[in-house]
């Protein structure tokens, strides 16, 4: 469903049978989930969901109006409380037009294994001291969400920074307490703080190999208050991130994010 139109790379078939997309010879993004239907293994369940419209799934009548479709199987990684995690599980399969298959975490004790686990979502921790490199954490990550057959992964406070292999093979979509380009890296918030900045907000962005740097799906702005601390300032930032996050996982799982090199188009039911 996520099509880069430039820089195409045909990656061939793999053994699931869908065809994947990678990055172009410029590094520019391109890369593909399978739209809802498409080419599905004998895995993936379908349930029933309302013709052009995936999030009505509960109210499909009358009869002949529904049809079955792909529900897009996402994998979501974790280091801290999991807020966003909370966010994409209480939207629901039917709002995003996907399932959470797999929490993963770089880190035991995150509280987001926590939450998954009492949704009763399968959970997965790679720790990087188990692996003898980064090369081996890299693959250790990336076979997990392999065998939890992923269309879709989402970074919702994963505190790592993953290979270049990663994006290529996933679409991969994050959420950064800031407006990027500013304010990138891991103290975004006390760093717009410190800034001066009268306002900052959040980013869901597709990942690429740079930090925090992929092409950006939405952005929402929120102001700095006088007397702001970084937790108050990160605080107003989550809400607005537990809305867009679910919202821009639901357009994806709906095939309706077209990424064109740094552009992303959102594409009409
Ligand atoms: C969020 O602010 C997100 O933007 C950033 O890490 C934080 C994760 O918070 N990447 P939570 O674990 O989802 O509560």
């Amino acid at each position: 469903m996520l099509v880069a139109a430039s820089g195409l790379r045909d990656l061939g078939k793999r053994e699931d049978g869908r065809r994947y997309l990678g990055p172009g010879g410029d590094g520019s993004l391109s890369v593909r989930v399978p739209p809802p239907g498409d080419n599905q293994t004998d895995r993936d369940e379908a349930v029933p969901v309302r013709h052009g419209a995936p999030s009505s799934a509960t109210s499909c009548a009358p009869a002949g109006a529904c049809e079955t479709a792909h529900v897009q199987r996402i994998a979501v990684l974790v280091s801290g409380a999991g807020s966003n995690l909370a966010a994409l599980l209480g939207a629901g399969a039917e709002t995003l037009g996907g399932r959470v298959v797999l929490v993963l975490s770089d880190r035991d004790g995150a509280g987001a294994l926590t939450l998954a686990t009492r949704a009763g979502v399968p959970t997965a921790v790679v720790r990087p001291a188990d692996h003898d490199d980064r090369p081996g954490w890299d693959a250790a990550v990336l076979s997990a969400v392999e065998a939890a057959a992923a269309d879709l992964v989402v970074l919702a406070g994963f505190a790592r920074i993953l290979g270049p292999a990663f994006p290529a093979r996933f679409p991969t979509l994050n959420v950064h307490p800031s407006l990027l380009p500013a304010f990138p890296g891991a103290h975004a918030v006390s760093d717009a703080l410190a800034w001066g900045v009268r306002l900052t907000g959040c980013t869901v962005h597709f990942v690429d190999a740079q930090v925090d740097h992929g092409p950006v799906v939405a952005q929402e702005a929120v102001a700095v208050e006088p007397g702001d601390t970084a937790e108050r300032l990160h605080a107003r930032i989550k809400t607005v991130e537990h809305r867009l996050l679910p919202a821009c996982v639901a357009l994806a799982c709906a095939g309706r994010l077209w990424v064109d090199g740094r552009h992303v188009k959102v594409l009409p039911p």
